[in-house]
């Protein structure tokens, strides 16, 4: 046998172990060619990153079909996870999982980039947010950067798709590596005090506050 055929067939026996996981955990609501059924869409061009985003994001195998995909701990190991995306990818004509060099990035360009296109719903330093009909834009604090680059290329759920001509791969490495960024320097630009959120402010004025009424206090009594 040739190495190529050697590839060739290791590469048939991922998608025949990915088929058998998917008819398994999958097929269910997918149906058992990918076309979909009434408890989940097609996925024929979802692509090996779609279906890696999902499953390595825990999004599915989804417990409830009627409620939005929320991150946990994925169900299968990466091992399976390749497989599943390569049985996947094998159905149509999907996106291929993207390769991502945080150090190429450039955090400053991805910070900008950032705050144009992502914070209107993840929120300026990532905590997420609601976009309304009850979904949420999730926090990003624990995404990894393959998986930030195959949000943007796949556009989950009601996240709209940013392609490579809207974003190049050198934009998509920057956004990644500001995320990174993010996560890994506490005080950001010295907004510390903004990223405690509205309780530390919150008390930060009423001890300002009571400072201020003892100095009046003490100018009443001086005057009195
Ligand atoms: C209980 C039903 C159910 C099961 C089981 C399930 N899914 Fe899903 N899947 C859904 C639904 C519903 C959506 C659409 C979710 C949304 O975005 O709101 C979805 C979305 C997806 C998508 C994105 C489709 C797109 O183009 O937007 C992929 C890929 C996917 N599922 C793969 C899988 C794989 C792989 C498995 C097995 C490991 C799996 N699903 C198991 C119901 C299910
Ligand atoms: C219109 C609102 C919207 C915009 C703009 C948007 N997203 Fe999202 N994003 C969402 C929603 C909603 C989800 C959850 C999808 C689901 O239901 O699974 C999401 C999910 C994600 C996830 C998955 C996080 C997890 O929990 O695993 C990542 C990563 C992500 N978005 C990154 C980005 C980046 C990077 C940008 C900008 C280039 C961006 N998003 C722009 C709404 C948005």
């Amino acid at each position: 046998m040739s190495s190529l055929a050697g590839v060739a067939s290791a590469v048939t026996a991922e998608v025949q172990e990915g088929e058998a996981l998917f008819q398994n955990a999958c097929s269910s609501c997918h149906g058992p060619d990918g076309r979909g059924t009434d408890l989940g869409p097609p996925i024929l061009d979802a692509g090996a990153a779609g279906a890696d985003f999902m499953l390595s994001t825990g999004r599915m195998p989804l417990d409830d079909p009627h409620r939005q995909p929320i991150r946990k701990p994925p169900a299968f190991n990466s091992e399976q996870i390749s497989q599943i995306a390569a049985y996947v990818a094998s159905l149509g004509d999907g996106p291929e999982i993207p390769d991502v060099d945080v150090d190429e990035g450039e955090v400053a360009l991805g910070q900008q980039l950032y705050s144009e296109n992502c914070a209107a719903c993840h929120s300026s330093a990532g905590a997420g947010g609601a976009v309304g009909a009850g979904l949420e834009a999730p926090a990003l604090n624990r995404s990894t950067p393959v998986e930030v680059v195959e949000a943007m290329r796949i556009g989950p759920g009601a996240m709209p798709v940013f392609q490579e001509e809207t974003l190049s791969k050198h934009d998509a490495d920057s956004i990644a590596s500001y995320l990174v960024y993010l996560r890994e320097v506490p005080d950001p630009g010295g907004l510390g005090m903004r990223r405690i959120g509205p309780i530390a402010e919150g008390a930060v004025a009423w001890i300002a506050g009571i400072g201020l009424f003892v100095l009046i206090c003490r100018f009443v009594g001086e005057k009195e």
